[in-house]
């Protein structure tokens, strides 16, 4: 009987093999010929144990040999080999630390009667994929997912003729062009059922999809696809999974659904799907999955969505849908475990059926108008761990959520009005232990004090209530091990009840306290969370010194922000050897003595702001050693001298952007030297990207924080809470800097704003000065310039503000352009005439009034509001997969990628 089988399945096997001709040189291959072959293979590779732990592999080829037991090459036994009918029929050598390049003609390839394939999770170190691989005819399952190939995957693919399973997953430097695709999936239409593809680079899914019609899983995350996607796929009678995920620049429709369907997951998310969702949607009646979030659809959902009675995953988050309220009908779908309704807009009460879904773990309800008081039939949920209802305005009691024992994140931001009346003398064990619990802007007037029995939080924001008095004591003993970040910031907090705990939080990164009444000193204890990058206490009423312990935070800090408080003393020398200090704030204290030198070691500086102190010093020409300062801020202190280039400092500020010296005791010429070599001024930087610094939570997550500045920008102090990358300024105003303006400042060509006002500078303005294209608002007023305003500033298309007052300037003011929109202020205390002064230019024609009325610029390039993004870095065994940020993912994508990203 047996023999029999074989020797149909032989003749079945020599069949097909004559129909492939690459295979016909090989088709007398016998077994010793296979696994000497499969011994060349392994000679040809190299080895290598990956840096990341991974527990599944091991090197399987290692045990390879011809001496073991199935004695003299039975390689049938070997580890990770399959035969069949004296055949290698299947290799699987996942996970098996291969490393390097594999030949195109390495014997691997004449192993021609292979059906399954895998290489997945091997190092093949960015090589291509081998064309060998096209001899393979025979191959049924190709797996090379998460294995390091790059370039363009060959032609020769589509050669598999009979290919069922093909999964390149998790390959980001990989290519498939279009039209090799669609050759592939011509050739593979009678046999292809999945496709996994998710993270290689593909510019758009062929039509002729269409027709292969055993298709039941198509996954396409992030593959950078775009154009349109062919809806006839969404018919296939087979088709089970499809996954479009993250594809911004993919344009569909939800089509109408008739005839049967098989369809259990259909998620099209992060794509740019428009349209509203057809009623016939509720013919899906195998579906499970429904996502559908961060697309452009409208409308409202169906009510046949209630026939969809299988669902267990629905997310219709970022979507333009009409205003609509919960129905009734919602309760029907009470498999329901993940639930996310992020920003639908949806008005009205939770109607009370809503609490029907018993079976909920996540339950996104955020950024919509929801209104009223959650029931106490909240207590249904008792599989929830993740609630975020911020931005609403529901009222609720406190004390139901502490009756949920599997809650873990919970967010309550925004304009909910959370009643803790039960006076929460919880016991720890009766309570749930959070994680993530957001509670800003909830009205609290005191620290709740369930958080006593808080053993687990990683992340605590109780920003913007009005927490009033002392920080309590036991705060030090709340989560001491896992406490990451904890945001008191905007609130009345007075001071702290007690100062040195015993163990410090060993995790925290982040601590804001700015924005309170805080006074007294900084407690030394806060040098002793030794893992803090962020620390900000600005805006508070502090007093005494900066304590020298900080020194011992140096190397972690990323930001340290103390501005605006009553800090007193000299800055002490805490800046050490390998500081990874992004920015540093001292501003707007009462600080004394000279710059610390220490702050030579803060390689990584890109913000130092030690403005509106009593720091008395000369120009800090040493700073100009660090090669990532981008913004110098020395405003209202007592620095004085002339300022000189030192001829032994090889590159001086190579990066700055934004200098403000203004309102200090500079004397001599201006600093002309530097204006010739300030190289990143010089640059017409257009970039749309903003000053960050990232705080990483772990080597994979980080959120970066846009920095932020104060600056005079057109007569008035402004708040940057952004900064741009093409921001550029210079403010040497307010000194007693004396002589001419040299004409190399003209050559910082990408300046826009410009202040000089308030010194003592004389001759002539100089014509050329109408080459600084870009500026938006020059200021020379209160010096003592003579002569004529040069006709070439009309060439200054973008000024808005220009102030030129109180100097000896006469002659007429020149016209045209952004001239016939300066004030009379402009020009005061000069003894100038024409447009727009009242006195006229001698017996020339009178100072006619302009023509065009310009529109003021009512949109600030600097939007409020604090903002942040997260980088998602290794998804896949420690590879970069890219910065997640920017312009890369459409802005709601990347709204509720970040949102998702927090938890
Ligand atoms: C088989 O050969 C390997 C080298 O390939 C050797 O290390 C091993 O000791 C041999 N085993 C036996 C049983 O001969
Ligand atoms: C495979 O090709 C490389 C060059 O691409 C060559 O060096 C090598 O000798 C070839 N090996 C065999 C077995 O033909
Ligand atoms: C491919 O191999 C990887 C690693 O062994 C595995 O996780 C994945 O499920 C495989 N893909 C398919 C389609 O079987
Ligand atoms: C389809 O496969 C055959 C070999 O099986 C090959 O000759 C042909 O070029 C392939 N078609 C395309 C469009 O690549
Ligand atoms: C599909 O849904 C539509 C609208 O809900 C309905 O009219 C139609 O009869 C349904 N078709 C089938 C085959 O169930
Ligand atoms: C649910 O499905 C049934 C049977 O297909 C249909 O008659 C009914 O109209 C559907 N309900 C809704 C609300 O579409
Ligand atoms: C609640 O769920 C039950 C089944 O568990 C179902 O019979 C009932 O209709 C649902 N209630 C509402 C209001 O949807
Ligand atoms: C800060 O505290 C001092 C006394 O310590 C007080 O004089 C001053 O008014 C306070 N400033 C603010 C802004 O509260």
């Amino acid at each position: 009987m047996e023999k029999s089988i074989h020797a149909l399945m032989v003749i079945l096997v020599l069949l097909v093999l004559e129909s492939a001709s690459m295979a016909t040189d090989f088709s007398s291959l016998s077994h010793a010929d296979e696994c000497s072959l499969l011994l060349q293979f392994k000679e040809s590779m190299s080895i290598r144990k990956s840096a990341f732990d991974d527990s599944r592999a091991y090197p399987k080829v290692a045990s390879w040999n011809l001496n073991g037991s199935g004695g003299a090459g039975n390689c049938c036994l070997w580890d990770g080999v399959e035969c069949r009918f004296g055949h290698v029929i299947g290799l699987d050598l996942s996970s098996s630390f291969l490393y390097g390049p594999i030949d195109s003609n390495n014997s691997l390839f004449n192993l021609i009667h292979l059906r399954t394939l895998n290489l997945a999770d091997n190092n093949f170190r960015s090589s291509q994929i081998p064309f060998g691989i096209g001899r393979l005819s025979q191959l049924i399952n190709l797996n090379l997912s998460d294995s390091f190939f790059s370039g363009k995957i060959p032609k020769q693919i589509s050669h598999l003729r009979n290919l069922v399973s093909l999964d390149l997953t998790g390959n980001p430097m990989l290519t498939l062009q279009g039209s090799d695709f669609q050759n592939l999936v011509q050739n593979t239409s009678e046999t292809v059922r999945e496709l996994f593809l998710s993270w290689v680079n593909i510019d758009f899914v062929p039509v002729s999809l269409v027709n292969s019609s055993l298709l039941i899983s198509l996954v396409m995350w992030n593959c950078g696809l775009a154009g349109e996607f062919p809806t006839g796929i969404l018919y296939l009678q087979k088709l089970q999974i499809l996954d479009l995920q993250g594809n911004p620049n993919l344009i569909g429709y939800i089509p109408e659904f008739h005839g049967n369907s098989e369809l259990k997951q259909l998620i099209v998310a992060g794509t740019n799907f428009q349209g509203s969702i057809p009623a016939s949607i509720g013919n899906l009646t195998h579906l499970n999955v429904l996502d559908l979030h961060s697309n452009a659809l409208t409308g409202t959902l169906p009510a046949s969505v209630s026939n969809l009675t299988q669902l267990t995953y629905l997310d219709l988050s970022y979507n333009n849908f009409d205003r609509w309220k919960l129905p009734d009908w919602f309760g029907k779908l009470n498999k329901i475990t993940n639930l996310s309704l992020s920003d639908v807009n949806l008005y009205g009460e939770i109607p009370s059926s809503f609490f029907n879904h018993t079976q909920l773990e996540e339950l996104y309800l955020d950024g919509n108008q929801l209104k009223g008081q959650l029931p106490s039939s909240l207590l249904n949920f008792q599989n929830l761990e993740l609630f975020y209802l911020d931005g609403n305005n529901i009222s609720v009691d406190f004390y139901l959520f502490l009756s949920l024992k599997k809650l873990k994140h919970l967010d309550l931001s925004g304009a909910n009005n959370i009643s803790l009346s039960v006076i929460d003398s919880h016991k720890n064990e009766s309570q749930p232990m959070f994680i993530n619990l957001h509670m800003a802007s909830c009205n609290l007037k005191a620290f709740p004090e369930f958080l006593r029995f808080q053993h687990q939080l990683e992340h605590l924001y109780l920003d913007n209530n009005n927490i009033e008095g002392l920080i309590p004591g036991w705060i030090w003993n709340i989560s001491k091990e896992t406490l990451k970040e904890l945001s008191l910031t905007d609130n009345l907090l007075m001071g702290f009840e007690k100062h040195s705990p015993v163990t410090p939080w060993v995790s925290l990164f982040t601590l804001d306290l700015s924005h309170n009444m805080l006074t007294g000193e900084i407690p030394p204890s806060i040098c002793d969370l030794l893992s803090l990058q962020l620390l900000d206490l600005s805006f508070n009423n502090i007093t005494g010194s900066i304590p020298p312990c900080l020194e011992k935070l140096s190397n972690s800090l990323v930001l340290l922000k103390l501005r605006r408080n009553s800090l007193q003393g000299t800055i002490p020398n805490i800046f050490t050897n390998g500081s990874s200090l992004e920015m540093i704030d001292l501003s707007e204290n009462n600080l004394e003595g000279q710059v610390p030198r220490s702050l030579e070691n803060c390689k990584s500086l890109q913000i130092l702001d030690l403005g509106h102190n009593f720091i008395v010093d000369m120009f800090p020409a040493w700073l100009g050693a660090l090669p990532e300062l981008q913004v110098l801020i020395l405003r209202f202190n007592n620095f004085h001298g002339i300022i000189k280039r030192p001829s032994r400092i090889k590159v001086s500020f190579p990066k700055l952007r934004i200098i403000d010296l203004s309102y200090n005791s500079f004397s001599g010429d201006l600093p002309h030297q530097y204006f010739q070599e300030w190289s990143a001024m010089k640059e017409s930087d257009t970039s749309v990207e903003y000053m960050l610094a990232f705080i990483m939570e772990n080597d994979h997550l980080g959120v970066g924080y846009w920095l932020s500045i104060q600056i005079t920008n057109k007569g008035v102090m402004t708040d940057y809470v952004k900064i741009s990358k093409a921001f550029f300024a210079v403010d040497l105003s307010g000194n007693m800097f004396s002589g001419n303006i040299p004409e190399s400042i003209t050559t910082l060509s990408g300046l826009q704003l410009l202040n000089l006002s308030n010194n003592e500078l004389s001759g002539v303005i100089p014509p050329s000065m109408g080459n600084l294209i870009r500026l938006e608002a020059l200021d020379i007023s209160g010096n003592k310039l003579s002569g004529m305003i040069p006709q070439d500033l009309v060439q200054l298309n973008f000024l808005e503000f220009l102030n030129v007052s109180n100097n000896k300037l006469t002659g007429s003011i020149p016209l045209g352009k952004q001239f016939n929109t300066f004030p009379n202020d402009s020009y005061m205390g000069n003894a100038l005439c024409g447009f727009p002064l009242s006195k006229k230019c001698g017996d020339l024609e009178a100072s006619k009034p302009p023509k065009a009325s310009f529109e003021e610029d009512t949109e600030s390039d600097f939007p409020n509001g604090i903002d942040w993004v997260v980088i998602l870095i290794g998804a896949m065994t420690g590879l970069v997969i890219g910065l997640v940020y920017g312009d890369y993912l459409s802005t709601k994508y990347y709204k509720w990628f970040s949102q998702r990203s927090r938890r």
